[in-house]
């Protein structure tokens, strides 16, 4: 039997979903057949985890109940946060923290022993880690600064409270709202590789624990979610060199550097989800007076456009704003993935849950291009 090689597994349908859909030729993003620009105004964070987890939009009366129920989970054990402080004091960086603490709140699940076919269970475990993220990642940040946890408020919403936790204030009705949109807009994005990541381990009915740890591990490198780190460093560094930004990416360019921010594998126009940020940049900097990262960051995206690249599909995606967005509202860089992690979180477990509802074990194969009648020597012999 002759198979195609696909490499990346670039345009292969490995399941069907109907949870969120990319048009990567017009640029266009659902959840559910809603559009993102529609669901970032005028949804919550909270209505989207309904939306995804449960399949319509929440009446009032739903999702206060959804939120009563998100927000009750949100303390984690004291243990946990004693091996936070540990994984703190020793360097660790937040992403890593994430995926040992993610791990260590499995000892504390009480449905722990639930049958992998009980999806209630993998619904009320995800909930559970859903609520409990946010904690963890606010309490490793202050552990860095030397400050005791936040206990969470559950008067807050999730962002709200996150903010909260993170800096002991309340945030203010802009901030809140600029969060709770960016977590809105990085809920889900079809198979992507961390949500990928996390359906392999789920197809072997592994706990849902283990798929969201996958993610996290998959989401961290610089290829997927890693890239809104790297941009913001890219912006510092131009900043503090006090370099033009085009000639940075000129720079950047001559070496044959990729330009982190930009290119996906399925837009080939601007991801949808970078205008919602571009636009709410320009409206903190507006109101800040400070424009400089909206200067540089038009200032690439700029040069690039006429370098051709954006013609060639090589356009700006959602990590190319996000950082600058989190760097005015005060957020530490490295901070900015595992936000993410904290949004998508909530499409890993829609995903595995749907999927497993419907299972079959994901299995792909290599080509094998190795030698195929080696002859076996005695390790005494070699
Ligand atoms: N800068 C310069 N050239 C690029 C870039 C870039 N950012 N991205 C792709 N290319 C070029 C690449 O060099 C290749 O050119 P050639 O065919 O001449 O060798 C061509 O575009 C195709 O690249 P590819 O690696 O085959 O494309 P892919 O679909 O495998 O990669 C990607 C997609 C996101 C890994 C890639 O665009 C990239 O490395 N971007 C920078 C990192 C980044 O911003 N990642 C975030 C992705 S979106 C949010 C998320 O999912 O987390």
């Amino acid at each position: 039997m002759s198979v195609e090689l696909k490499r990346g597994l670039e345009g292969v349908l490995v399941a069907e979903s109907e949870l969120s859909h990319v048009d990567g030729e017009v640029g266009k993003l659902v959840y559910r057949g809603y559009d993102i620009e529609e669901l970032a105004r005028g949804a919550s964070y909270e209505e989207v985890l309904y939306l995804l987890w449960h399949g319509a939009l929440p009446t009032r009366e739903e999702l206060d109940a959804f939120a009563a129920d998100l927000a009750a989970e949100r303390d984690v054990d004291d243990d946990v946060l004693d091996t936070i402080q540990t994984l703190a004091d020793a360097g660790e960086c937040p992403m890593a923290a994430l995926r040992t603490a993610v791990s260590m709140l499995s000892a504390y699940e009480p449905e722990v022993d639930a049958d992998p076919e009980d999806f209630d269970a993998t619904r009320r475990k995800g909930r559970r880690l859903t609520a409990k993220i946010p904690t963890v990642l606010a309490a490793f940040e202050r552990a860095r600064q030397g400050e005791e946890p936040v206990d969470p408020d559950p008067d807050l919403s999730h962002a709200g409270n996150f903010l909260y936790m993170l800096t002991g204030t309340e945030p203010d009705a802009v901030s809140e709202e600029t969060f709770d949109m960016a977590l809105t807009i990085h809920a889900d994005h079809g198979l992507n590789a961390s949500t990928f990541t996390a359906l392999v381990i789920g197809s072997t009915m592994a706990d849902i624990y283990s798929s969201v740890i996958g993610g996290i591990g998959a989401l961290s490198g610089p290829l997927h979610g890693g890239a809104n780190q790297d941009v913001m460093e890219v912006l510092y560094e131009v900043d503090e060199s006090n370099k033009d930004p085009v000639e940075w990416v000129k720079a950047a360019r001559d070496a044959g550097r990729r330009i982190p921010g930009f290119g996906h594998r399925v837009y080939k126009v601007k991801d949808p989800r970078a205008k919602i940020l571009e636009e709410k940049l320009r409206d903190l900097s507006e109101s800040s007076g400070d424009t400089k990262w909206l200067d540089y960051t038009t200032a690439i995206e700029g040069y690039l456009t006429e370098q051709g690249l954006v013609e060639n599909g090589i356009a700006p995606n959602v990590d190319f704003y996000s950082g600058s967005v989190y760097d005015s509202m005060g957020i530490p860089m490295d901070m900015y993935t595992p936000i993410f992690a904290m949004s998508r979180v909530g499409g890993w477990i829609a995903h595995v849950v749907e999927y497993q509802e419907d299972n079959r074990l994901i299995r792909p194969r290599a080509r094998y291009t190795g030698p195929k009648d080696a002859s076996f020597v005695p390790i005494d012999e070699r």
